[in-house]
C-alpha cells in the first residue's frame, strides 16, 4: 500500500534538513489542505472538488504518507493531477508527519468561481433568443446525458460581435444547471514547446471526461482556429487545430462532454473546424428594446441612488451599441461621474457618458435627447 517510501523520505525531509529532523517528529492527527494551483500556468486551473471525502483521505495518506507538514508548507499531488499544490492550513501537531492514521481534509471551496456561476443566469441575458432554446437543449443533455446517446448536444459555436453575450449565455448555462465548466481562452493553447499545445488538448478533454457531465468553454477560438493560410504563420497552431478537431471529431467520444466556442471573427475561421460543429449560433446586437432591457436591468444594480433617467431616449439614440458598450461605455462611465460629483446618478452624467461613447464609437448616433 505504501508505495515510494524512499522518494517520499527525501522530498518530506528537505524542509527541516534530513532524516533525523523527520524521525523526531511526531505523527500528524490532522491536516487541513486548501487547493492552491499549479505552479506554473496550465489550462487545468482548478482541482476537482472531493466526490468522496473518504476515499480521498486514503489517496492522500498513500501519497504522502511521510512527509512533514506545518502551517503554510504545500503538499503536490503526484497521480491523478500531477504537480497541483495543496497548501497546508493547519496541522496538528504543528509540524508532524502524515502517517496512516492522519485525518486528511480538503477545504470546502467558497470560491469566487462558484459564486460567479450562480451569479449569472438565463433571465439576466437579454435577447439572443436562438441561443436561448440551444442552450435549453444543452441544459436537458446534461442533466441526463444517456438519454440522447450519439444524439447528443457535442460542439456548438457562438459567433457574433463583440460584447453581445456569448461568454455571458456560457456562464448562464453554467450557473442554471451547475455543471462544471472549463473556460479556455484559446490563446493559452498555443504552448511554448512543439506538441505541447496538442497535448493540453488532449489532456484538457480527457480531465473533462473525468468530470463529465462538463462543458468547455473554448472562448476566442480565432486565435488557433485560423484559416490555414494563416495557420502556417504561426508556428504549431496548426499542430493544435488537428488535436482539436480529433476531440470534437468523437473519435475517442467523450462521453458528457459539450464544447462551445465563441468567436467574433467567424470569417476567419478554418472550414475543417467550422464543420465540426452542429449548429453555429449568431448573436446579434441588441434593437432597442432589447437595449431598454438591458439598461433598466443594469440601473437597478446601480450602488447609487438613482435620480429620474431617460433611459427609452437613451435606448433609442445607441442603435449599433452591444450590451457591453451599454454597459461599459455608458452606465459605468456615468455611475463613476455620479461618484465622482457625491451625487445620486442624475440624466446629465448619462448625457456626459453618451457624449463621449459617441466619440469612441464607429458609428455615431444621432443628436442626443433630441
Ligand atoms: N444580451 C445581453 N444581455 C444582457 N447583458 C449583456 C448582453 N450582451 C452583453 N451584455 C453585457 O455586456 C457584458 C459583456 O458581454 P460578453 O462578455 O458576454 O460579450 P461577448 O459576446 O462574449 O464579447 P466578446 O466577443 O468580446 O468576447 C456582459 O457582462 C453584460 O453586462
Ligand atoms: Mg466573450
Amino acid at each position: 500500500m505504501i508505495k515510494d517510501v524512499r522518494s517520499i523520505q527525501k522530498t518530506g525531509t528537505k524542509e527541516l534538513g534530513g532524516k533525523l529532523e523527520r524521525s523526531r517528529t511526531s505523527g500528524a492527527r490532522y491536516v487541513l489542505l486548501r487547493p492552491a494551483g499549479y505552479p506554473l500556468k496550465s489550462v487545468f486551473q482548478d482541482y476537482p472538488e472531493v466526490a468522496d471525502p473518504r476515499l480521498f483521505e486514503r489517496y492522500a495518506r498513500e501519497q504522502w504518507y511521510g512527509e512533514l507538514v506545518r502551517p503554510g508548507c504545500y503538499l503536490f499531488d503526484r497521480r491523478l493531477y500531477p504537480d497541483f499544490a495543496f497548501k497546508v492550513v493547519r496541522a496538528h501537531p504543528h509540524v508532524s508527519v502524515v502517517g496512516s492514521d492522519t485525518k486528511i481534509v480538503v477545504e470546502r471551496k467558497k470560491t469566487e468561481a462558484t459564486k460567479i456561476k450562480s451569479e449569472v443566469s438565463f433571465e439576466d441575458v437579454v435577447g439572443q433568443l436562438e441561443a436561448r432554446r440551444k442552450m435549453r437543449i444543452v441544459e436537458k443533455f446534461l442533466s441526463e446525458p444517456e438519454r440522447f446517446g450519439k444524439w447528443s448536444p457535442r460542439n456548438i459555436l457562438f459567433y457574433g460581435p463583440s460584447g453581445t453575450g456569448k461568454t455571458m449565455m456560457a456562464k448562464a448555462l453554467t450557473g442554471e444547471t451547475k455543471v462544471p465548466m472549463i473556460p479556455i481562452k484559446a490563446t493559452t493553447l498555443i504552448g511554448e514547446f512543439v506538441g505541447e499545445g496538442s497535448r493540453q488538448i488532449h489532456g484538457l478533454y480527457k480531465r473533462a471526461e473525468q468530470m463529465a457531465p462538463c462543458i468547455i468553454f473554448i472562448d476566442e477560438l480565432d486565435a488557433i482556429a485560423l484559416d490555414r493560410r494563416y495557420q502556417d504563420l504561426r508556428g504549431d497552431v496548426s499542430e493544435v487545430v488537428n488535436a482539436l478537431l480529433t476531440e470534437m471529431d468523437g473519435i475517442h467520444s467523450r462521453k458528457g462532454v459539450c464544447t462551445i466556442a465563441a468567436t467574433n471573427k467567424i470569417e476567419f475561421l478554418d472550414d475543417s473546424i467550422r464543420s465540426r460543429f452542429e449548429e453555429e449560433i449568431r448573436f446579434g446586437l441588441p434593437n432597442a428594446e432589447e437595449r431598454l432591457m438591458i439598461l433598466e436591468k443594469n440601473v437597478a444594480t446601480l450602488p447609487v441612488e438613482v435620480g429620474p433617467l431617460n433611459l427609452v431616449a437613451l435606448s433609442r439614440i445607441t442603435e449599433g451599441f452591444s450590451g457591453r458598450d451599454l454597459v461599459e461605455k455608458v452606465l459605468k462611465v456615468a455611475l463613476h461621474g455620479a461618484i465622482i460629483d457625491e451625487v445620486r446618478m442624475e440624466q446629465r452624467h448619462l448625457e456626459e457618458a453618451m457624449a463621449k461613447a459617441k466619440k469612441e464609437t464607429r458609428d455615431p448616433p444621432a443628436e442626443m435627447f433630441s
